[in-house]
């Protein structure tokens, strides 16, 4: 079977992305696919290239048991040849990776609440400016919705 190479992306790259891919590994982690996936997170700003998540979500997520090892780069040209599929966190990170893709590039985008039944096509918030119930409902947001983003390619994976 192939690996499916899944880049998430947001803005900054400290909050929700980092998140996202953390959660999506525990899942595969724990469902036993890992060798299925390769992932990694991006931002679409370089404004924080270099940092460890914000702190805010590193105790977050510490609170829940989930660790994050990641530390923060921008989307590169080269991304949309390296990664499978771009999961964009919101509308505006999707634009922006839609503006800088290759014509030639068969990598897929997607914003990762499309595949939400909840609330289908809306963004994942920003937690940035918010305090920390908005950290604790990104925390759910993402777990929920990584492991439906599972799922859906664990699907894919298995019938092709
Ligand atoms: P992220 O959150 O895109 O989820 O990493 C943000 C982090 C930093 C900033 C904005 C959003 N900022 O303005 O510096």
């Amino acid at each position: 079977m192939d690996v499916t190479r899944v880049l998430f992306v947001c803005l900054g790259n400290i909050c929700r992305s980092p998140l996202a891919e953390a959660h999506f590994v525990a899942h595969t982690e724990k469902l036993g696919t890992a060798h299925l996936f390769v992932c990694d997170s991006a931002g679409t700003s370089n404004n924080h290239s270099g940092e460890r998540p914000d702190r805010r979500t590193l105790n977050n997520a510490a609170s829940h048991g989930l660790e994050i090892t990641h530390s923060a780069r921008q989307v590169q040209r080269d991304d949309f040849y390296n990664f499978d599929l771009l999961v964009a966190m919101d509308q505006e990170n999707l634009s922006h990776l839609e503006r800088m893709k290759p014509a030639d590039t068969a990598a897929r985008l997607l914003l990762l609440r499309d595949l939400d039944e909840t609330d289908p096509g809306a963004d994942v918030p920003d937690p940035w400016y918010g305090d920390e119930h908005l950290f604790e409902e990104v925390f759910h947001l993402l777990h929920r919705c990584t492991l439906r983003l599972h799922e859906h390619l664990y699907q894919e994976t298995t019938n092709t």
